[in-house]
């Protein structure tokens, strides 16, 4: 924080939205700051997508995220594409590969997304100020001013981009809805999201399975995910149970489909095929073992196929194909990748990410309650609305 510099634009949050922010306002000739109370920028990057960072995907589009209103996110979005961040990470000769489902990541190591960054900013001449705590902020006269641990910074515009409260071990808090609330912008209730779900002590038989990974179809609502469940020693995770997570609300049931590729009536089929086979036998073919034995436990149907009624077996194949769980909670901020819900977008330019009511404050990245599936769509969110901002300010 250069002596006696003025700023146009302070930056409050040195992660993903932040840089992305600063380097796009730097670069229209904007003087700007950004502070974070971190020793060093972009730590979520440096750990996301372990290591190698997810930092796109290609399928992004708004229904991909959840926001009470699901509208927001799309002129954003429709503005900076994730063609848009590939071009800067090729531009910097970053190497990368698709994973699976549209998901992009470095071959090296995320480093080179935060170096490439830094890079950016420094090309607009953005000042990157870490280790620095902010205390009162003040807003009269047209000048946001603020105090911080390194003296009083002003600005005609203040963007807030310090994320949400995931990870707190990490420095991750929830300061942009105490900086929201004091300019009168409304909180949608944050809460953990793209988290692992707990089990209670009647699900009990599922925790033995700690470690046990299956292809699954994870349902919650109307949302549906196919991909792969873990169980863990304390209940659920696996990218299936993340993202089904994001929809999961306390007191609900999800419905697991253990058998995705089974259709129709393929137990009864069995029952004609190898009416000898027991049913143990028949899912053990199909899941893991410890998997098949659990589940072959709890639905208790004992003996060869051939003579168990079709009725039981159609029940049992029914409760494959929907096993009802309520999770007794989830592993919280403390392991959520993300934070759903956070600054009302009813208060927000879906343009320029400006509060309505405040000229100059915007609020930007996972701070705002707009949060995407797992798989490189919450970066993506951090770039468009980064970027929205950084050509407003
Ligand atoms: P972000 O959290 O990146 O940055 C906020 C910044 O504000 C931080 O630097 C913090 O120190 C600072 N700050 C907080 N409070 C402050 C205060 N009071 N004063 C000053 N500074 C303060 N997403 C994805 O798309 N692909 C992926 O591969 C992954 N992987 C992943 C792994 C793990 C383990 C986690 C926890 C998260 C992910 N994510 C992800 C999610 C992704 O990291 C997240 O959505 C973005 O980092 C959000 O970017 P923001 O800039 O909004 O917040």
């Amino acid at each position: 924080m250069s002596g006696g510099k003025g700023y146009d634009v302070i930056i409050m949050g040195a992660g993903a939205a932040g840089l992305m922010c600063a380097a796009a306002a730097g670069q229209r000739g904007r003087r700007v700051l950004v502070i974070d109370h971190a020793p060093e920028p972009g730590k979520k990057i440096l750990i996301s997508g372990g290591g190698r960072c997810n930092f796109t995907n290609i399928d992004s589009a708004p229904d991909r995220y959840l926001s009470e209103n699901p509208h927001f996110a799309r002129s954003a979005l429709s503005r900076y594409t994730p063609q848009d961040f590939l071009e800067l990470v090729e531009r910097h000769g970053i190497a990368w590969h698709e994973k699976t489902l549209g998901q992009l990541f470095c071959d090296g190591s995320a480093r080179q997304i935060v170096a490439m960054l830094l890079d950016e900013c420094a090309r607009g001449g953005a000042e990157v100020a870490c280790g620095v705590t902010i205390g009162a902020i003040d807003h009269a006269d047209g000048l946001f001013r603020l105090a911080t641990s390194r003296g009083e910074a002003a600005a005609p515009a203040l963007v807030i981009a310090t994320g949400g409260p995931s990870i707190p071990k990490m420095g991750a808090t929830g300061f942009a809805y105490e900086v929201a609330r004091r300019f009168g912008l409304k909180v949608v209730q944050p809460r953990p999201a793209l988290v692992p779900l707990t089990l209670s002590a009647e699900e009990a038989l599922f925790r033995d399975l700690s470690g046990v990974s299956t292809p699954v179809v994870a349902r919650c609502g109307k949302a549906a995910f196919r991909e792969a469940a873990l169980f863990t020693h304390r209940g659920l995770s696996g990218p299936a149970v993340l993202q089904i997570s994001s929809y999961w609300r306390h007191g609900e049931a999800i419905g697991i489909d253990f058998l995705p590729d089974r259709k129709g009536d393929w137990l009864l089929a069995a029952k004609r095929e190898r009416p000898k086979a027991g049913l143990r036998a028949i899912l053990d073919e199909a899941l893991p073992h410890r998997l098949a034995v659990a589940l072959g436990e709890r639905l208790g149907i004992a003996g060869d196929l051939g003579t168990i009624a079709d009725r039981v077996l159609a029940q049992a194949q029914a409760r494959l194909a929907d096993w009802q769980l309520v999770p007794s909670g989830s592993e919280g901020f403390a392991k959520a990748e993300v934070t759903a819900g956070g600054i009302s977008t009813a208060g927000l330019s879906s343009r320029t990410m400006e509060a309505k009511a405040v000229p100059g404050l915007y609020a930007i990245g996972e701070a705002v309650d707009v949060t995407g599936w797992l798989g490189g769509y919450n970066f993506q969110w951090a770039w468009a609305s980064a970027s929205a901002a950084g050509q407003a300010v």
